[in-house]
């Protein structure tokens, strides 16, 4: 790997200025597979003050600001070297010193990887910001490896409430192409904000799906009780006895059977991340292809080779977008079968609390809770309904902005 040169022109003055460029303005360079420059626009060249002949043929982390945890460059390495596409917000520094920042998109190449940049505005980069440099300031008082400081980026996501990186960089793409359009007064994005529906709709979801576990859970004492109230009436409490254990087993049941809900309506919003995060990126690096048609080309390189790789790129993540959606839609159908699944067992569930009522009716009950047990049963099948009803109403939801992405695509 090459060394980056060593006349570096910091002006110690302007260190804190940050370099200004417009919203409209897009980056990109690609690398080779160890991160050697091989091409950039004229965007990256200009902001970052070089002249191409110190940028190409140079480690990308010439520009590697201080400021930036080495965690969110490790995780990049890690996702790309894995042949995935990461999005990360990153901060800069010019040849003068001065930093920018730019939310970036990388994706493997043939023979290494392609960035492009936009510049951010949302409200989560200036939590982001927030985030790194405390990050930061861990990693370097408590001398963490980079894999450590990662370990401490993810759980803080998750306290934040992100599942995972894929969601927070997808909520984060997705908000940037928000803040740009209103920053450039553009109109809305239609199938960005379709997306944004659908990942309101599937957490909707997922916080149902959990109610109704926490419901489970909250009444997971009531079988057994039944059962030990049942033999305290002795043989007048046979029936009540059959009763209790039909009930186990369907619980045993419906256990089983909310794992999967639970499991199911994860990956309906894991596949909604994964394809919004593959719309923006096909998004952006259309406008990057459509902006390097005008751009002048760097010194020795062929503007058509480069526009090959990108419009061959931007091909691949069109591609990939629609069947991100061809994703959600077979996940959806998956998640509609675990609601008829839940929404059967609930009504054996009904026959089985009827039938205890009736029984309980016809013996001494008043000596025993068996009554205060039936009634939990019900508001637990109500817990169920109740979720389930929601639930089906973020399932239209989601069949719908998926048919609006269909016809859109
Ligand atoms: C396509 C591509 C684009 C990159 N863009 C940047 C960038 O804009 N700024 C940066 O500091 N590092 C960028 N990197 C990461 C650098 O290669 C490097 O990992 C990082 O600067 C940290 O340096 P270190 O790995 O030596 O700690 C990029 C890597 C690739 C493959």
């Amino acid at each position: 790997m090459e060394k980056i040169p060593e006349n570096i022109q910091e002006n110690p003055s302007v260190l804190n200025e940050e370099v200004d460029f417009s919203f409209d303005e897009l980056f990109f360079s690609r690398t080779n597979e160890s991160g050697i420059i091989l091409s950039g626009n004229s965007v990256f060249q200009r902001i970052s003050n070089y002249a191409w002949n110190e940028i190409l043929s140079k480690p990308h982390k010439l520009i590697r600001h201080n400021d930036m945890p080495r965690a969110v460059f490790w995780l990049l390495w890690e996702t790309i070297k894995n042949g995935q596409p990461i999005g990360a917000y990153v901060k800069n520094r010019a040849k003068d010193g001065r930093y920018y920042w730019v939310f970036a998109i990388v994706t493997p190449v043939e023979g290494g990887f392609l960035s492009v940049r936009l510049k951010p505005s949302s409200a989560l980069f200036e939590a982001a910001k927030g985030e790194y440099a405390a990050l930061r300031a861990m990693e370097i008082n408590d001398n963490l490896k980079p894999a450590e400081g990662a370990a401490i980026l993810l759980s803080r996501l998750q306290e934040l409430g992100f599942r995972d990186y894929a969601a927070f960089m997808s909520a984060a793409i997705s908000q940037e192409m928000v803040a740009r359009d209103i920053q450039t007064d553009r109109q809305e994005d239609n199938c960005i904000a379709c997306f944004n529906r659908l990942v309101s709709s599937a957490q909707c979801l997922q916080d149902h799906a959990t109610k109704i576990f926490s419901a489970y859970e909250g009444n997971a004492y009531v079988p057994l009780n039944m059962t030990i109230q049942a033999s305290h009436l002795g043989n007048f409490g046979a029936p009540m006895c059959v009763i209790s254990s039909n009930y186990t087993s369907i619980s045993e049941e419906i256990q089983e059977n909310l794992k999967c809900f639970l499991e199911s309506g994860t990956k309906v919003a894991r596949v909604i991340d994964e394809g919004l995060f593959l719309l923006a990126t096909s998004r952006i690096q259309r406008e990057v292809f459509d902006h390097f048609q005008q751009d002048t080309p760097n010194d020795g390189a062929s503007r058509d080779q480069e526009m090959e790789f990108l419009d061959q790129q931007q091909q691949s993540y069109s591609e990939k977008a629609a069947q991100g959606l061809d994703a959600i839609s077979l996940q959806i159908r998956q998640f509609q079968q675990a609601c008829l699944a839940m929404r059967k067992l609930t009504s054996i569930l009904e026959v089985t609390r009827v039938m205890g009522k009736i029984e309980s009716a016809s013996l001494d009950a008043s000596r025993t809770s068996l009554n205060d047990l039936i009634d939990d049963l019900g508001s637990f099948q109500k817990a169920i309904l109740d979720g389930l009803k929601e639930i089906d109403e973020s399932n239209k939801a989601i069949r719908f902005d998926i048919e609006q992405l269909l016809k859109a695509s």
